[in-house]
Order: structure tokens, then sequence, then C-alpha cells
């Protein structure tokens, strides 16, 4: 049967690690507050002057390194980032560039947190239609960019001078996004294979624009110019999430999604191995296992470590997970996510 294995992957996090206690330099929050809410302890951010397609290139490498490959026998990029380098273009041609394989083509994916799950499945049917042979995914996100306090210096420790009034209100302001958000990249390496039965057994994605409103970054070419005082103003360059509206899509919508592939597979959900989780609050995933009643130690975890990374989380988790020994070739996985747009679904690879 035709299908896929994955060769190699690999992880980047920029940095050293910020800690809940340090944002509360620079808003009103408590380490007690982010962890009783989300599970986070800490979160990296991506330094000024870099964006996604930088860090990727670490995470990219590993990946090649585990793999045992030549970066250029590589065919296809899939890059998915919600933060990329610049409003347009998307990040992955010049990623595909500062990995020294400028020329291989690169598809940009704005599926947000859900992008991953939607790379399966293009990647799955370019390999097994013979489109490709080798496949890189990337997730990379830079929401530094975003954050909603300027003075970095203060959160940094750098300066003896106190945060401004201004500034500390308007991170407080938007600490019901910003805490959750922070940045790396992960890369897994795709090879077609016609032995064994390793691939895509089915995928289940959804998307419904009329949930667009709960969460976006409410700036964009309908105005002229695009960039102007006022969205600057209304503060419109920031996230806006209503967080416990998109907290009940998830654990509605994802079980729905992670059954009805489990169906379209023919496996059960006793079945799996693991199901890897977007991480983008722990007690989102707490809940779907707990209505899924899923073993808890079928869903891992590392939001602890890293915060919400978006598109980077799955890679990171699965590159984690290969590394230390836990999944292996053989196993069945399932794999769901939930992103902004919204975009959702979920996916079972035997690996
Ligand atoms: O991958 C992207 C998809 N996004 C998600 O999956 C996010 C899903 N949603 C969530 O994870 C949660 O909704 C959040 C963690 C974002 C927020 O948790 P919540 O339990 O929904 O809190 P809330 O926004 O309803 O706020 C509750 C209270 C408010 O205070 P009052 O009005 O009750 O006095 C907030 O002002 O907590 C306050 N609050 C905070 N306090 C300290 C909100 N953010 C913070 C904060 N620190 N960072």
């Amino acid at each position: 049967m035709a299908g896929f294995r994955i060769i190699g992957s690999g992880r980047y996090l920029p940095g050293e690690p910020y800690t809940n206690d340090m944002l509360s330099r620079v808003l009103d929050t408590s380490d007690e507050w982010i962890y009783k809410r989300t599970g986070i302890r800490q979160r990296h951010y991506c330094p000024e002057g870099q964006g996604p397609s930088d860090l990727a290139v670490p995470a990219a490498r590993n990946a090649i390194e585990d793999a045992g490959i030549e970066p250029s026998s590589i065919d296809f990029i899939l890059f998915n980032t919600m933060t990329p380098d610049y409003l347009l273009p998307g990040s992955g041609a010049e990623f595909a560039a500062k990995l020294g394989i400028p020329g291989v083509p690169a598809l940009d994916m704005r599926q947000q947190c859900a992008a991953f799950v939607y790379s399966f499945q293009i990647a799955s049917a370019m390999l097994t239609s013979g489109a490709a042979k080798r496949i890189l995914i990337v997730g990379s996100e830079a929401h530094a960019g975003y954050m909603p306090w300027h003075e970095w210096d203060v959160l940094d420790g750098k300066t003896d001078k106190p945060q401004s009034q201004e500034d500390r209100e308007r991170a407080t302001r938007h600490r019901g996004f910003c805490i959750i958000f922070g940045d790396g990249a992960g890369a897994l390496l795709l090879e077609a294979t016609s032995e064994g039965d390793a691939g895509l057994l089915s995928a289940e994605l959804h998307s419904d624009g009329s949930q667009i409103e709960q969460l976006r970054i409410p700036a964009g070419f309908k105005e002229r110019p695009f960039i102007n005082q006022k969205v600057v103003d209304e503060e419109r360059m920031f996230l806006f999430m209503n967080g416990k509206e998109v907290f009940k899509h998830a654990i509605s919508k994802v079980p729905q999604a992670v059954r009805a592939a489990c169906k379209k597979a023919s496996v059960s959900l006793d079945d799996i191995d693991w199901f890897v989780a977007h991480q983008a609050n722990d007690r989102i995933n707490i809940a779907i296992r707990e209505r899924m009643k899923l073993a808890p130690a079928k869903v891992p975890s590392n939001i602890k470590n890293y915060g919400n990374t978006s598109g980077g989380t799955i890679p990171i988790l699965m590159d984690e997970m290969r590394r230390d020994g836990r999944m292996k070739a053989g196993q069945l996985i399932c794999v769901f996510a939930l992103g902004a747009g919204m975009h959702w679904g979920a996916v079972i690879i035997r690996l």
C-alpha cells in the first residue's frame, strides 16, 4: 500500500525561557493564575529582527540530520505559520533559501494552530500520488511581534527605569490572549513508501468562517492604507480572542472530529497509541480527554515548558516523543487541533 513514513524530526526554541513571574513585570498577572487556567509555566520569545523563517532553519536541520538525508533530496515544503516574517509573501520560500535549498517549491499554510492536520492530509496526497517523494513540514511562530507590551527591557530586567503606566495598562488590557503564546519551531520529514502500512489512514477536517470573529487580528487589506493610525489607536494589530468561545468550540468540535476520523479509518479509540493534541491550553486537552474517556497517559502534554506555539506545537511534541523513545514506528497516532479561522480536525496516522 502506498503511504509515508516519518523519517526525521527536529525542534528549536529560541533563547532562555520567560517564566510567568517574569511576565508579571510588564502586566498584571501571576504564576498562579496562568498555571491554574492554562498549565503554562514558561515560554520562549523570538529575538527582535528574526522571524519564523529563521527559527525554522535549526529545527529543519535537526530533522534532516535525524533522517540522515541530503537537504537537496527534499522536493516539497509545507510551511505553517500565523506570524509570517512579512505580511507578504509567506515565509516558506525565504525559509527554503535560508536552509540552502532555494528553488524547492514551498507552500505557505494559513490554518493557524490547525495547519499541521491540514499539512498531513496534503502531504499524504502528494506522497501517495507520486507528486513528491520527500516533504518537509515545518511549523514556526514568532508571536513576540504582537505582544502588547513594548518595553522589553523591563521584561528582560535590563533597566532600572520603571515601566510606563501606558505600557502596563495596554499589556494588562490584552492579558487574556498574550499569556498563552510562545515562540518556537518544529519540523517533520515525510518520505513516500510502498512497503508496510505506514501513512495516513484518515482525515476529518473542517473550516467555519462564520466563527472568524472569535479569534483574529482584526486589521488587513480592507482598509486604505492597510496600515493606518486608526488601526494602532484601536489596537487592532493585537490578537482578538474570545477565549471562552474558542474553548467551548474546541471541546465540542474536536471530539466529534476525532470520533469521525477513527470511524473513517475503521479503528477504535482504544487502538490509538497516542493522541497528539495541539497545545493551546492544558485545560482544553484535559476536558477533551475526559469527555472522550481517554487514558491521561495517552494524551501527552508539554505546554508547561513552551506555552502555545501555534503551528509549532504538534511537531515540537512529536519530536520530543520520537527522541525520548515514546513514539515509535508501527504505532497508531491521532493528531488533533483547532485554530483561528476557525479550522479544526483530526488525522489518524500509522507510523
Ligand atoms: O491556539 C489558539 C486557540 N486559543 C485557545 O484555544 C484559547 C482558549 N481559551 C483559553 O485558553 C482561556 O479562555 C484563557 C486562558 C485565554 C482565558 O481563561 P478564562 O478562564 O476564559 O478567563 P477570562 O478571560 O474569562 O477571564 C477571567 C478573569 C477576568 O477577571 P474578572 O472579570 O473575572 O475579574 C480577567 O480579567 O481573569 C482575568 N484575567 C487574568 N488575570 C490574571 C484574564 N487574563 C488574566 C491574566 N492574569 N493573564
